[in-house]
C-alpha cells in the first residue's frame, strides 16, 4: 500500500506547495540497514549533577563508535553549538534530579540544543523509576520526565523520536547489557516508528552478542501469522539478525507461507491456532526439530468488525480465540513441557486499539487489552525461569488489513501522529526484534507502541 500524499510531498515541488499551505509535512524517516552507523552525527551527552548513567551510556556510545561531547550545564559546562552542527542524538542523565527545582536542568540542556537535532534525530531521557526513589520529591521529579519527553516528540518534528528509559537502580550485570541492547535500538533507525515511550530496564540474564549486526545469531524463533504482513516482514528481519525462524500460517496461506520460508532459509509449520490440539502439535513439531525455541513471537491475528449491537457470537469468540486465547493454549503448553530455556522470550502482538478502544472493535479491542494483561501477570510470574514476556502496540501500520479501511478515516489514521504517516511492517518488525534479542533480557513487561506517536490512546 502507498503513501501517495507523502510521496509528493517529499518530491521537490510538493515540499514547496505543503510548506505554503501549512499541510502535514511526512518526512522521509531513516531506517536500519545492515552496516549503518548508528547515528547521521555526533550525540550530545548531558548530565544533572550527582547522575549515575552518563558514564555507562559514554562507555556504550563508544563502544558503538560514537565518540559523545558532554555538556554539564549544571556544573556551567555548556557546549558551544556553531550552527551548522546537526547532533544525531541528544541524550540526558536525569537520574540527579531528586526534586522539582532540579526540572530546570532539564531546560537548560535542551533549549540551546533544540534546534540542532538532525533529521530523524534522537533524544533520549535517562531516569529512575520513581517507585524506586527514595523520596516523594525524587519520584515527583522522576515522574514528571515523561511530560517533556511526550512533548518534544510532539514539538521536534522532521523524524525526530524522543522517549524516557527507566533504568532499575538495583542493576545486575543484565541490567548493564540490555541498557546497551536499548540504547543501540532507540538511537539506530531500527526504531523509526517508536516515539514518545516509556521503557523500564530492570534485571535479568542477557547476553550481549559476539556481533551486534547479528544480534539473534543461533536463537530459534517462532512467527505465527508469518505468511504476510508484518508476520513475513518479522520473518525476514529476524532471519537477517541471524535467527533460525520457524514461521506459522493457516494451511490456506501455505503458498505463501512457503515463499517466505524459502527466501529466509527458515522451516514452515501449517497449522490453524484454533484447531483442536493446535498448541499440543505445535510443541510436539519444535521438540522434535530443534529441541527448543528461544524465542515465542506471537504475531497471528484476525479482525472481524461491528458495533457491539450488531455483532454476531461468532465473531467475537473467533477474535478472541485467534488473538488472545491461542497465545495462552501455546504458552501454556511450551512453558509446562520447557521448551522454552532460560533466556527465553515470548513477544506478543498488541494493538493501539487495545490501549485506546476503537469503535467496530469491541472484539478486537478486548482481545488486544487481553494481551497486555497477559504480559502485566506472565512477565512476573516468569521471571523467576529468565524468561522475559513483552508486548509491541502498533499503530497504523501499511498493510492488507490498513487498506482495507475507507479512504477518509485511512488518510485520519496515517497523519494524526508526530510521523505524520503510517509505519511500515518493517517497523514493528525491528520493535520485536530487539525485544527477543538475547541482550534484552532485563527488558520485561514492557508494552511498546509502534505508533509514531498516535494521537489515539496517547
Ligand atoms: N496492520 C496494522 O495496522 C496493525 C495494527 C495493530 C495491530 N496489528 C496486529 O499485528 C498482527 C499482524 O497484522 P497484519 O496487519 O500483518 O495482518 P495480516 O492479516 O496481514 O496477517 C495476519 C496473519 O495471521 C494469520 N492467521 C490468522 N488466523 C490464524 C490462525 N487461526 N492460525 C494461524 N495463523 C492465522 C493470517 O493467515 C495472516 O497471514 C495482528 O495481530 C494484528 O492484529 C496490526
Amino acid at each position: 500500500m502507498t503513501d501517495r500524499y507523502a510521496s509528493f510531498v517529499q518530491s521537490g515541488a510538493g515540499r514547496a506547495l505543503v510548506k505554503r499551505l501549512g499541510l502535514p509535512d511526512p518526512p522521509r524517516l531513516r531506517r536500519h540497514r545492515p552496516g549503518d552507523p548508528l547515528l547521521p552525527g555526533p550525540a550530545l551527552l548531558g548530565t544533572a549533577a550527582g547522575g549515575r548513567l552518563a558514564e555507562p551510556v559514554g562507555r556504550i556510545l563508544r563502544a558503538a563508535g560514537v565518540e559523545p561531547t558532554t555538556a554539564d550545564p549544571a556544573a556551567g559546562g555548556d557546549v558551544a553549538v556553531d550552527a551548522d552542527t546537526r547532533f544525531g542524538a541528544l541524550l540526558y542523565d536525569a537520574t540527579g534530579i531528586t526534586d522539582s527545582t532540579g526540572l530546570r536542568h532539564l531546560y537548560d540542556f535542551f533549549h540551546p540544543y533544540a534546534r540542532s537535532l538532525h533529521t530523524s534525530g534522537r533524544v533520549v531521557v535517562l531516569g529512575t523509576p520513581p517507585e524506586q526513589c527514595a523520596t516523594p520529591r525524587e519520584a515527583t521529579a522522576q515522574r514528571a520526565l515523561e511530560g517533556l519527553t511526550r512533548s518534544i516528540g510532539k514539538e521536534f518534528g522532521r523524524g525526530v523520536t524522543a522517549q524516557l528509559v527507566y533504568v532499575t537502580a538495583d542493576g545486575d550485570a543484565g541490567t548493564a547489557t540490555s541498557l546497551e541492547a536499548t540504547l543501540r535500538f532507540l538511537l539506530s533507525g531500527r526504531s523509526a516508528y517508536v516515539s514518545g515511550q516509556v521503557i523500564r530496564v530492570g534485571t535479568g540474564p542477557a547476553t550481549a552478542p559476539a556481533d551486534w549486526d547479528r544480534p539473534l545469531d543461533g536463537q530459534v524463533v517462532l512467527v505465527t501469522g508469518a505468511a504476510r504482513g508484518i508476520g513475513a516482514a518479522l520473518a525476514r528481519v529476524l532471519a537477517r539478525d541471524g535467527a533460525q525462524v520457524v514461521v506459522l500460517d493457516i494451511p490456506e496461506a501455505g503458498d505463501e507461507l512457503a515463499a517466505v520460508a524459502n527466501e529466509i532459509g527458515g522451516t514452515a509449520v501449517q497449522l490453524d491456532l484454533t484447531a483442536p490440539n493446535a498448541a499440543t502439535r505445535l510443541a510436539d513439531h519444535l521438540a522434535a526439530r530443534h529441541g527448543r525455541v528461544d524465542v515465542v513471537v506471537h504475531n497471528a491475528g484476525i479482525t472481524r468488525d461491528k458495533t457491539i449491537a450488531r455483532m454476531n457470537v461468532d465473531r467475537w469468540t473467533q477474535v478472541i480465540d485467534v488473538n488472545l486465547s491461542s497465545q495462552e493454549r501455546i504458552n501454556d503448553v511450551l512453558l509446562e513441557r520447557e521448551l522454552i530455556p532460560l533466556g527465553g522470550r515470548i513477544v506478543s502482538v498488541s494493538s493501539i486499539a487495545g490501549i485506546a478502544g476503537n469503535r467496530g472493535q469491541t472484539n478486537y479491542a478486548t482481545s488486544k487489552a487481553g494481551v497486555i494483561g497477559l504480559v502485566d501477570s506472565l512477565a512476573p510470574a516468569l521471571a523467576g525461569r529468565g524468561i522475559s514476556v513483552n508486548a509491541v502496540a502498533p499503530g497504523f501500520i501499511e498493510t492488507r488489513l490498513t487498506a482495507r479501511i475507507p479512504l477518509a478515516l485511512r488518510e485520519a489514521g496515517r497523519r494524526m501522529n508526530s510521523m505524520s504517516q503510517g509505519g511500515l511492517p518493517v517497523d514493528v518488525a525491528e520493535t520485536i526484534g530487539w525485544l527477543a534479542w538475547p541482550a534484552s533480557g532485563a527488558v520485561s513487561g514492557n508494552v511498546v507502541r509502534v505508533c509514531g506517536q498516535s494521537l489515539l490512546g496517547a
